[in-house]
């Protein structure tokens, strides 16, 4: 595609709800837009001492980040915050200090939790941390989704509550991708 997003999931759970729904989401995107789910599994906790010596897979994921003329984050909601992978994810990709790999990407932010807040606090989080990385983020419309029966159907796809609601998400961020991308 023309616009190639890196998608970030915040979870490695083998049947995560937030990988289903990357995984379903993106196919409300125009054919013009292509998007890859980056590895974070794999790669080392973070430590400073490693900054001029980064890990293959953290150079790895820094590369995804800077091909990708937008990011896609879908993450879990853990203890009221991001999970630790996707924060340790975070802080690999925005260093060594001046190289930081996320800076000027068009973001959207999604999630979905089995609670009925939806990962509201988990991306009011992500918000404050893609803020500094001077990520713009689209604002409106928030998505804060729980998993019920009925969210995706049997082929993986969103399902009729939501398809209405998110095809007008998925919109907003393409619309926002091209704008910052112009
Ligand atoms: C959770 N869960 C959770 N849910 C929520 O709505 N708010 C929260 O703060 C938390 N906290 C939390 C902490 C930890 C350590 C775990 C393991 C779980 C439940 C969470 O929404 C549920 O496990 C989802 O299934 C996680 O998303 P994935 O893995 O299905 O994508």
């Amino acid at each position: 595609g023309k616009f190639q997003i890196a998608v970030i999931v915040g979870s490695l759970r083998r049947d995560s709800f937030n990988r289903k729904l990357a995984n379903a989401i993106v196919k409300l995107a125009p054919s013009e837009f292509s998007f890859k789910q980056v590895q974070i599994g794999d790669l080392p906790l973070y430590n400073q001492d490693d900054d001029a010596n980064q890990a293959e897979s953290v150079k790895r994921l820094k590369s995804d980040i800077g091909t990708a003329q937008g990011l896609l984050f879908v993450t879990a909601e853990y203890n009221r915050s991001i999970p630790g992978v996707l924060k340790n994810a975070m802080d690999h990709a925005s260093r060594p200090y001046g190289q930081n790999a996320w800076a000027g990407k068009p973001a959207g932010v999604l999630g979905v939790s089995v609670g009925a807040t939806g990962t509201a606090l988990a991306q009011q989080h992500l918000r404050n941390v893609l803020a500094y990385l001077d990520v713009p983020t689209l604002g409106q419309p928030e998505a804060f989704i729980q998993a019920k029966d009925g969210l995706f159907d049997a082929s993986g796809n969103i399902g009729p509550d939501s398809s209405k609601f998110l095809q007008g998400w998925m919109d907003k961020y393409v619309a926002w991708v091209k704008k910052h991308a112009a």
